[in-house]
């Protein structure tokens, strides 16, 4: 069976100044410098202005930096965009595209996120591709095909293992404190893994992060579902407590 190393990745969203920012990565980064050798990778996406405080706090630690999003472009007269070489500026290694409350709130289409994806691929970033289905889909037995779908859509020519990380979210789960039982996250990223083939190189070796009302008390449970490479944590991630207990839980 194909190893995969986890990545533990903290959305802050429109959370925190930046001297909440500096609190926390500092704080992690200290954890992660006196644990030694861990099994994962820990990652903290901060919002746009706390990229570049956050990103010199802890740019001699393990800790890494990704963005919430980012343009299509790479400079330009696109007002309020940020160009993915903005965040390698600032540190990223990491870019999280696609989220659905960016696909919600920005009406952002999979074509939209594929561009971005390539754009964060040309200047060197991983994208984090977030897919999941809404509650109604699922009731109607519709979540497969719209994953699926949001894959096909989503992932740009040239991905690979390397560049492209995929996180599951099903959208009914965020921030709700609902998670998706173990058996429907094996089965969505076992559809996810099948759908992969033909999509991005090294199928085997891509990433599928499961996302949605993951906390301390049910991490290892998640963590430990067969095709389950990491985790993609909102609330969780804002208190150090927590989403160390959440990384540690891998
Ligand atoms: O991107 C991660 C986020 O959508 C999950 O949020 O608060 O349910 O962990 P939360």
């Amino acid at each position: 069976m194909t190893e995969r190393r986890k990545l533990i990745a903290g959305n802050w969203k429109m959370n925190g100044l930046k001297a909440d920012g500096l609190a926390l990565a500092s704080d992690l980064a200290g954890r992660l410098k006196g644990a030694g050798a861990v099994p994962f990778d820990l990652l903290v996406c901060p919002p746009f202005p706390l990229l570049f405080p956050v990103g010199e706090a802890i740019k001699d630690s393990p800790l890494a930096l990704g963005g919430q999003d980012c343009a299509p472009k790479t400079s330009g007269a696109h007002t309020g965009d940020v160009a993915p070489t903005m965040l390698t500026d600032a540190g990223c290694r990491y870019v999280i595209l696609g989220h659905s409350e960016r696909r919600a709130d920005h009406a952002e289409a999979d074509a939209l996120i594929a561009a971005k994806a390539a754009a964060a691929h040309k200047e060197g970033l991983i994208a984090i591709v977030c897919v999941g289905e809404t509650e109604a889909q699922r009731d109607a037995g519709q979540a497969d095909a719209v994953v699926s779908g949001q894959l096909a859509g989503s992932i740009p020519a040239g991905a690979t293992a390397a560049n492209t990380v995929i996180a599951y979210e099903p959208v009914w789960a965020i921030g709700t404190g609902k998670t998706a039982t173990p058996d429907d996250v094996k089965a969505m990223h076992a559809n996810i893994r099948a759908t992969l083939d033909g999509k991005i190189a090294d199928p085997a070796k891509v990433l599928i992060l499961y996302g949605g009302s993951v906390k301390p008390g049910n991490a290892a449970e998640l963590m430990a579902v067969e095709n389950v490479d990491g985790a993609l944590v909102g609330g969780a991630a804002l208190k150090a407590d927590d989403f160390w207990a959440i990384a540690t839980s891998c």
